[in-house]
């Protein structure tokens, strides 16, 4: 699709929105930002290969079209042989097309090795949410020339690898469309500007459901908190006044 048709990436975590998004989307990531949106921890860090398991093989019982993408936690690659086993894991347990993992030209011996074993990887760059507490938080990347460079040969050194995508992160868009021009493989950006081969988007940030901190970069396609607020109150009030179930729900 590169160059041809942007791509379109969204987060699912479950079979129900699995099943909402796939007729619309090409890729269907289960992010380890589950961890986060609803796990309710803090960062991804926590995240485990069961917690991913667990979650796409529930992705991919309604994926009937979409590309679905599992997302190797934190601690999970950290040497060839330990991201091989679980990676491997991810392809026996679930139905996942590729693995994704966080980093860059540090990683290409690892990509190397699992593309060797005819495991598909996205290489994730930019902003590395998995790096935020050893960083001491998030920060936009790109912003120097001399980071705008490591950013385009990290990208380079990943498709040298082996990687057949990459998503890019919180980046200046200038870096996002130098990176995108410099490789041959699809750039999937996320706050990375408009000029990526395709976008994705964590799906509670932009339904309006994640209300405590939304980034510039989300857009906000439907205010789903207040929505859900709204008919929890009438149900409540409902149930109490007693006026819930009346005739028509009732058998
Ligand atoms: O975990 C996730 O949802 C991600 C996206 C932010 C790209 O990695």
């Amino acid at each position: 699709m590169k160059g041809q048709e942007k791509i379109v990436m969204i987060t699912a975590y479950d079979a129900l929105f699995s099943s909402l998004f796939d007729p619309y989307v090409d890729v269907i990531l289960v992010g380890d930002s589950l961890n986060m949106s609803f796990a309710g921890k803090s960062d991804t860090l926590s995240a485990t290969m069961d917690q991913m398991i667990y979650h796409t093989q529930a992705v991919c019982s309604k994926a009937q079209k979409s590309f679905v993408l599992f997302d190797m936690p934190f601690g999970t690659y950290t040497d060839k042989k330990t991201a091989l086993k679980n990676a491997t894991r991810a392809y026996q347990e679930t139905g996942a097309d590729a693995v994704k993992l966080e980093g860059g030209k540090e990683k290409a011996k690892i990509v190397r090795y699992l593309s060797d074993n005819a495991i598909a990887v996205f290489g994730h760059i930019g902003l590395k949410p998995q790096s935020v507490r050893s960083e001491g938080g998030y920060s936009i990347k790109g912003k120097s020339e001399a980071e705008k460079q490591e950013i385009i040969e990290n990208a380079i050194a990943l498709e040298q690898a082996g990687a057949v995508a990459l998503i890019i992160e919180g980046v200046k868009p200038d870096v996002a469309q130098a990176v995108t021009e410099r490789v041959t493989i699809p750039t999937i950006g996320i706050g990375a500007g408009v000029d990526c081969d395709g976008q994705v988007l964590v799906w509670s940030d932009m339904f309006g459901f994640f209300d405590e901190f939304m980034p510039k970069f989300v857009k906000s396609y439907m205010d789903g908190g207040s929505q859900i607020r709204s008919a929890v109150q009438s149900y409540a009030s409902e149930v109490k006044s007693a006026t819930f179930p009346d005739q028509n729900h009732t058998y």
